[in-house]
């Protein structure tokens, strides 16, 4: 062998090893080359220009997904239709009957869709005016800042239509998540989630880079309350975190707030006639309330944004996604089990939350028919016991609340099994005692009240109009644990 011959040898295997070596690297993001965007940029495109793999997989936000690999999530491969929630739940078309989520409640979708959806869904979702903006577009904080109170009461399509055109479908963009000077994260939503963390005692300027990994999601994956006015106009937004604590935003602080605020009752159950509070898709407060995977520092992004590669660049995934439809690709970050036994898991802890959330949704609906048949028999003359009422109202809404709260949910439990569990329970409880207490009242008033409550859901499935076309019996849901019957 010649010299020459020896040393192109040696530089071969030495560069060998040296990508070996590199291969083994552990998970950590290239370097990216910072490039700055002009202030106040909205457009993803521009962003793009810089970021090309970020937006590139950001656009993929619109593509079908594969849902069938989700037990709970989607019932068909996406596409075009979304899933329906009160087919899938129809104790909930019977609850939520006296506005628009009891005529059109849909599972999420990608997030190019949140304005499409919004333009889609039936228009008595979109009553409360400019202010459903507020988590869509990255226009709503600008539109808030410019407009005032008229930003959240004007009717949705006026505040819309101050968008620019080409813009107004724009779901959450580059803007809403970055500083635009040197891509670090950003919370945009000052007047919300700023105003919300401040209610806490938190200062956000202080949030960690793994906390802010959460913070961004938490501009929109929140619950929040909408004031109204006399007229019943909307005059604000917040969270109802007032009485929480950073970690610890519970469901019994929630429920304290909102019963304790009369401005937030945004609806009227039609069953009981009781005017209402709300609540939303609350992942960020039912994730962080002490779950085992916030306590072990993950963020949201870990879950629903691993790294990637693309081109040359290890990348965060923009096509933000349910991790078991992206085959539980980023669990393996942190686990070493098998992505099917991963899933398994995940169907597990779903099937005991649904479980119970069906035992104590039906429990609400049937303590609500016991209220309309207790207004009914006033309304006959009869006299109902005061304090068996009281102590039934308050107790019914303590179980509402807790149910609604998990049904709005949107990991079907997963993000913290053993919390899901004690709400449902204590849901299931407030509403066996309601119960109790009412038919206590009935009997007293000389009312027989049969044994199985007839709840008439057909009616309220019917009762949703147009949007009832939907309603796809082959997807009905099925109890789990097959104990339906024995209910029913
Ligand atoms: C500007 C508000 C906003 C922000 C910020 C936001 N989301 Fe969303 N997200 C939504 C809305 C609205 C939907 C439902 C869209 C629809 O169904 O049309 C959604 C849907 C989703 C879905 C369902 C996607 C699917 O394919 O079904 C996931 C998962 C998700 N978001 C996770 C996150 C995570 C994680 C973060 C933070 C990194 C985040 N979101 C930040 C508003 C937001
Ligand atoms: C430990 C991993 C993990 C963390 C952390 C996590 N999630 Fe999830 N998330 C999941 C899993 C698993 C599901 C269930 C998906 C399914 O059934 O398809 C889910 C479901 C969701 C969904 C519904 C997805 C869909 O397709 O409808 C949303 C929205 C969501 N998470 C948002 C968040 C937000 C916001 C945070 C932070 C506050 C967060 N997640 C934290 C694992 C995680
Ligand atoms: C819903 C919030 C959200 C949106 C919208 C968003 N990002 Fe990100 N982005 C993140 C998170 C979270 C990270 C991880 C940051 C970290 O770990 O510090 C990230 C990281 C990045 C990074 C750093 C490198 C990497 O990939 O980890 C770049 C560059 C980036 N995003 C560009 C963009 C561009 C361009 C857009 C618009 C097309 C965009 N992002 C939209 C949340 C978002
Ligand atoms: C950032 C790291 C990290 C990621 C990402 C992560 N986990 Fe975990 N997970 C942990 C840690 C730490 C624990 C607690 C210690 C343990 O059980 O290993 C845990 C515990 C669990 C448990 C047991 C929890 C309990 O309370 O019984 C399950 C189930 C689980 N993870 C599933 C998942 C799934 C599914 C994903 C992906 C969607 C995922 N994890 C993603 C770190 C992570």
């Amino acid at each position: 062998m010649t010299h020459l011959f020896k040393q192109i040898l040696a530089l071969c295997l030495f560069a060998g090893l040296a990508a070996f070596l590199a291969g083994c690297e552990p998970t950590k993001p290239q370097p990216r080359q910072t490039v700055t965007i002009p202030d106040g940029e909205i457009d993803p495109a521009v962003w793009g220009k810089a970021y090309p793999e970020e937006y590139e997989l950001w656009k993929k936000t619109e593509e079908p997904v594969p849902a069938r690999r989700s037990k709970y999530k989607t019932g068909m491969d996406s596409g075009p239709v979304t899933m329906d929630k009160l087919s899938h739940f129809p104790y909930m078309a019977l609850l939520f009957n006296g506005w628009g989520f009891g005529v059109e409640y849909n599972e999420p979708r990608g997030h190019a869709y949140m304005v499409r959806d919004q333009l889609e869904i039936d228009s008595s979702r979109l009553g409360s005016g400019g202010v459903c903006l507020s988590c869509k577009t990255p226009y709503a904080p600008g539109l808030q800042k410019e407009m005032g109170v008229d930003y959240y009461r004007k009717p949705f399509k006026e505040v819309l239509g101050k968008i620019p055109e080409k813009n107004r479908d724009l779901g959450v963009a580059c803007i809403d998540c970055h500083d635009n000077r040197d891509l670090g994260l950003k919370i945009s939503r000052g007047f919300t989630l700023i105003e919300a963390f401040r209610s806490m005692g938190v200062d956000p300027a202080r949030l960690t880079r793994q906390e802010m990994r959460s913070a961004v999601c938490a501009q929109c994956h929140v619950t929040y309350n909408i004031p109204k006015d006399k007229e019943g106009k909307s005059i604000g937004l917040y969270f109802p975190w007032q009485k929480s604590k950073f970690g610890a935003i519970t469901i019994e602080n929630i429920i304290q707030q909102i019963r304790s605020d009369e401005s937030v009752k945004e609806w009227k159950q039609s069953v009981t006639g009781f005017k209402m509070a709300f609540i939303r898709h609350p992942e960020y407060e039912f994730w962080t309330n002490n779950s085992t995977h916030f306590k072990a520092g993950a963020s949201c992004a870990d879950c629903h944004m691993p790294y990637t590669i693309a081109g040359v660049y290890k990348v965060s995934d923009h096509r933000v996604m349910s991790p078991v439809q992206a085959d539980m690709k980023s669990c393996k970050q942190c686990h070493a089990e098998s992505p099917d036994w991963l899933r398994e898991r995940v169907f597990s802890i779903q099937d005991r939350t649904v479980s119970i959330m069906i035992r104590a949704g039906y429990q609400c609906a049937t303590v609500a028919k016991l209220f309309e048949m207790t207004h009914k028999a006033q309304a006959e003359g009869k006299t109902i016991d005061g304090l068996l009422y009281q102590k039934a109202k308050e107790f019914y809404e303590e179980a509402f609340y807790r149910s609604l709260f998990m049904g709005a949910e949107n990991s079907v439990g997963f993000h913290n099994p053993p919390e899901g569990l004690r709400i449902l329970s204590d849901s299931l409880a407030f509403g066996t005692r309601a119960e109790a207490y009412l038919r206590q009242a009935l009997t007293k008033a000389g009312i027989d009240v049969p044994l199985k409550v007839d709840l008439e859901i057909m009616k309220y499935v019917d009762l949703r109009g147009q949007k009832k076309l939907r309603f796809k019996p082959e997807l009905e849901f099925k109890d789990p644990y097959g104990l339906q019957e024995k209910f029913f």
